[in-house]
Parts: C-alpha cells; sequence; structure tokens
C-alpha cells in the first residue's frame, strides 16, 4: 500500500469541519477520512476507552495508506495523542481548544469555552489553559448532548435550539468577547451560536490552525505532494449510516462519496 494520503479521524462527523480546511489549504493532497460514528460521542468516555478507540482509528488509516494522520477531534487529542504518538512511527497532527489566541484577544478579559466533558477533565487541555488563563477570567462549558444532535442530522431542529438554551446559560450575563469552540463538532453551531449572543463576539474554532500546521509538517518532511496537476481523491469511511455524512460534506452538490465499512 503506497501511503500517500493524509488519514483524518474523529468520533463522527465533527472532524469534517477539519476536513473542509486541510482539502480548502491542500486542494492537491489525497485524504481519507473515518467517522468513527458507532462509537460517538467520545466526550463521555473514559480516558482508557478513548485512547483504544484512538488507537484502533490509526491503526485503520495506516492500513489505507496515510503518511500522516490527523486527529481532528479535541477529546482523542487532549486524552490519547501521547499515547499514540509513543506507539506508532508516523506524524500525528492533533487540535486542541484555541484559548492562546483567545487569551491574547480578550479585552474584557473573560473568555468562553465549550467543549467535551472529555476536553474538559484533560490534563492537556488543564496544562494549557493553566499557561494561557492566569489573569482571566474563564468559563468553561460541557456541551453535553451536542455532539449526538448534530451526529443525528439535527444541527437545525428545535430539540437542538432548547438545548442550546440551556446550555448556554452559564455564558450570559457575562462580559465574554471570545467564545473558544473546543470540539470540532460545534463549528456546525456558529450560525445558532451567533443568534444566541447578541453582542458582537468573537467565535474561533481550529480548524485553519490545523490545516496550516499538517502543511508546515508535510514540508518539512518532505511528503507533501507535488503533483499539481491533478485534484487529491478525497475518501471518506463511516461505521455508521452514511447519509448524514454524505450531506455535511456535499452542502451544494454530490462530490464526495461515503463508504461504509466496519473498523
Ligand atoms: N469531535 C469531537 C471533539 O472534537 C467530539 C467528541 C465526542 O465525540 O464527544 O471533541
Amino acid at each position: 500500500m503506497v501511503k500517500d494520503k493524509i488519514g483524518i479521524f474523529d468520533s463522527g462527523i465533527g472532524g469534517t469541519s477539519i476536513w473542509k480546511e486541510i482539502h480548502e489549504l491542500l486542494p492537491f493532497e489525497n485524504t481519507i477520512y473515518l467517522a468513527d460514528s458507532a462509537n460517538a460521542p467520545y466526550g463521555i468516555k473514559t480516558r482508557e476507552e478513548i485512547v483504544a478507540l484512538s488507537r484502533k482509528n490509526t491503526i485503520k488509516l495506516l492500513e489505507l495508506g496515510a503518511k500522516i494522520i490527523v486527529v481532528a477531534c479535541n477529546t482523542a487529542t487532549t486524552n490519547a495523542i501521547q499515547e499514540l504518538r509513543t506507539e506508532f512511527d508516523v506524524p500525528f497532527i492533533g487540535i486542541e481548544p484555541a484559548i492562546k489566541p483567545a487569551a491574547l484577544k480578550s479585552k474584557t478579559k473573560t473568555i468562553g469555552i465549550l467543549a467535551t466533558k472529555g476536553t474538559l477533565s484533560s490534563q492537556l487541555f488543564s496544562k494549557t489553559s493553566e499557561l494561557y488563563t492566569q489573569d482571566l477570567k474563564v468559563i468553561e462549558v460541557e456541551g453535553n448532548g451536542l455532539v449526538e444532535l448534530i451526529e443525528a442530522g439535527k444541527i437545525n431542529s428545535e430539540e437542538m435550539d432548547i438545548l442550546l438554551q440551556h446550555i448556554l446559560i452559564p455564558f450570559q450575563e457575562q462580559a465574554l468577547d471570545y467564545l473558544v469552540l473546543g470540539c470540532s463538532h460545534y463549528p456546525y453551531l456558529i450560525p445558532k451560536l451567533r443568534h444566541f449572543f447578541s453582542n458582537d463576539i468573537s467565535i474561533i474554532d481550529s480548524g485553519e490552525a490545523v490545516a496550516r500546521q499538517t502543511k508546515a509538517v508535510l514540508e518539512k518532511l518532505k511528503i507533501l505532494n507535488t503533483n499539481f496537476q491533478q485534484k487529491g481523491e478525497c475518501k471518506f469511511y463511516t461505521n455508521t449510516n452514511p447519509t448524514v455524512l454524505q450531506k455535511i460534506i456535499n452542502p451544494e452538490k454530490e462530490e464526495f462519496q461515503v463508504k461504509q465499512k466496519k473498523f
């Protein structure tokens, strides 16, 4: 098997928000995306379970010809990337909540972080948070239930509106000017979040930064595809019904196909 693809995995469809950034920045790269939706959500699982699932996804991506692996899941990155880096001889790119830019730019010195329980309770997250938020008020909120609704294709549903109204209560009456999205599923909620925060709040996610980092590492390791004649091939696999994934990667026209696979 030729190792010529950027392998990307997430607990489900959320990591496609990262894939989109990668594909936009590196259109000539072949990509392969694994949506482990059968095991979503990861955010309420134990660290051991998250490590085991991340290992399983990595093995599959390597079998399928990955030259680099993007862990397009904050929960898997913050809980498992150290183990993955120790165990596998392939470069890994992870995604973490963008606390640093929010902390540096906040004028009100109050920032919000919306992430999964698994991310907020991880050691890696605590370390980063401690490093950059000493003089800030940080409001951390668990987005319990959001991933399940997004996975079910219910982004624009009444259920979602009701859940968001409830989840976002701790941010109300706070002077926050930055909201950090610490889960790769959440960028799909940005229009709804904008609606909720009537003030001019900046919402940041890490997708673009991950794409830039992926490019930088491919260049450094000299494994960037330099054939600029034809666009890369993008493959998508899910271990559940492909309908929701199929829709999210093809918002306008049916360009990409999703295959169902056991992994
Ligand atoms: N997309 C995953 C993340 O970034 C969602 C985690 C989950 O499945 O709970 O954290």
